[in-house]
């Protein structure tokens, strides 16, 4: 059975005060049947697991370097933020790629480093709206898939984000069927290559817009595990409406 997951990213937003918003999901969510996972940015991690040593909710980082150690001035190696007390890493999310030219094939390496370090890895997927127009969205996942995920895996360390760019804090959201299309096909793709097996123990998170008032009916769909979420995470009365939402489905 796989574990329901609610994450929020929350990128590059959040300085000390709001470590109070990740102190009330803790308190609010002690009995969660869902995991929790809150991804601050890197400078509150540390301060966050106060929050975390006990009880529902565990951190992310939003990101880490390819590399183990060594001269690469200004980047965080997993080690450090495991040091820091995250447990998960979100890799490869639209705006690092954008941003970063962070590349497939830089997820993959990063994947790497974080599993072999007993990280958890969330990997995010996803089309621009015009793949989407031009019904390409499923040829952009497999290559994605194909390239950002490395050869060997654990699947219960693994979780896929799926994560449209054009629904990415624009209050659209794709249609129920097309949600359910992208997962379906993700889950058997992962099937093809690494088993039923491992592909079963994979959670495939939803992430693009979701809200108090959308999270039902997508956590309804088939094979969508949970959701990334990012705006809607900042504040505790709104993240908890979507936990609840996770937690009954
Ligand atoms: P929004 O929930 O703000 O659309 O962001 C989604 C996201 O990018 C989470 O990683």
């Amino acid at each position: 059975m796989r574990r329901k997951l609610a994450a929020g990213n929350w990128k590059m937003n959040g300085t000390s005060a709001d470590l109070a918003q990740i102190e009330a999901i803790a308190q609010a969510h002690t009995g969660a049947l869902s995991e929790i996972v809150m991804a601050p940015p890197t400078t509150l991690l540390h301060r966050a697991s106060e929050f975390t040593k006990t009880g529902p909710v565990t951190l992310g980082a939003q990101d880490c370097d390819k590399h183990e150690n060594g001269a690469h001035t200004g980047d965080i190696s997993a080690e450090m933020l495991i040091d820091a007390g995250a447990s998960y890493v979100i890799l490869g999310h639209s705006e690092r790629r954008a941003d970063h030219a962070e590349h497939d094939e830089d997820v993959s390496a990063k994947a790497q480093i974080a599993l072999k370090a007993g990280m958890r890895v969330i990997i995010c997927l996803g089309e621009e709206l015009e793949e989407r127009e031009a019904e390409n969205t499923l040829d952009v996942i497999a290559g994605q898939l194909a390239r950002s995920i490395p050869a060997d895996i654990s699947g219960d360390r693994l979780v896929i984000a799926y994560e449209p760019i054009w629904a990415i804090g624009t209050g659209k959201v794709p249609s129920i069927e097309q949600i359910a299309e992208v997962h379906d096909f993700i889950r058997a793709r992962l099937e093809e290559r690494f088993g039923s097996r491992i592909a079963r123990s994979v959670r495939l998170l939803y992430g693009g817009s979701v809200k108090p008032n959308n999270a039902a009916a997508i956590f309804a769909v088939d094979n969508v595990d949970g959701a990334l979420v990012g705006g809607a995470s900042l504040i505790a009365d709104d993240f908890s409406p979507i936990i609840n939402a996770l937690d009954a489905s």
